[in-house]
């Protein structure tokens, strides 16, 4: 059994928070181990409580055909979220909840090393870009540490609005770029203004 399943083994018998008492499944995340860009969402919505799978309802199809827009499937990146249990009735997150989950996504990181860590609506983009609004910092990337960190619009959000949907698919195709500059640079260089960030 490899570290990240049984990592998942022991998300799945979490009882950290009260979310623990009402969800169906809990949804770790799912995905290649060594993926280079890693998806982290908000929360488990009622599809992905029911399957325990991330991104399985209608955003999850959106965000499978963005995916699909830069040559990749689910398979080849990795998709987690922030809290791993669905909030009841889709509520927001609460702090108490995204403190108890945080050692979660910080032990996937740590296991999938990923290279790119792309944020999906406001509870991720509050970890990877502190005090920052998704307007602003929408498409850019920005280094921490060895990683590149990339914030986007929630796939569900882009799914209602037309201007928010051609936002989210051109963020989208910006991706590949962005990593292949970050492999081309010797560690040493890879400075910030180098990979058109902040
Ligand atoms: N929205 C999320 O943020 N995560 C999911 O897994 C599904 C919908």
């Amino acid at each position: 059994m490899s570290a990240l399943t049984e990592l998942h083994e022991e998300i799945s018998h979490c009882q950290e928070c009260e979310l623990a008492r009402h969800r169906t499944r809990v949804v770790p995340g799912e995905g290649a181990e060594n993926a280079a860009i890693l998806f982290i969402g908000e929360a488990p919505g009622w599809h992905e409580d029911q399957q325990g799978r991330p991104f399985v309802g209608p955003a999850g199809q959106f965000l499978n055909e963005l995916l699909a827009s830069i040559g990749l499937r689910r398979e080849d990146v990795y998709i987690a979220n922030v809290l791993k249990c669905r909030p009841l009735a889709n509520r927001d997150p609460l702090p108490a909840e995204i403190q108890s989950c945080r050692k979660w996504l910080d032990r996937q990181i740590e296991l999938i090393g990923p290279k790119m860590i792309v944020t999906l609506g406001r509870y991720s983009l509050a970890r990877f870009f502190p005090g920052e609004t998704i307007g602003r910092v929408h498409g850019k990337a920005r280094k921490q540490g060895d990683v590149i960190c990339y914030a986007m619009y929630h796939p569900a959000a882009a799914l209602h609005q037309q201007s928010l949907r051609e936002s989210i698919k051109s963020d989208m195709l910006k991706i590949p770029q962005l990593l292949a500059q970050a492999e081309k640079l010797p560690e040493a260089e890879r400075q910030p203004q180098q990979l058109s960030m902040f």
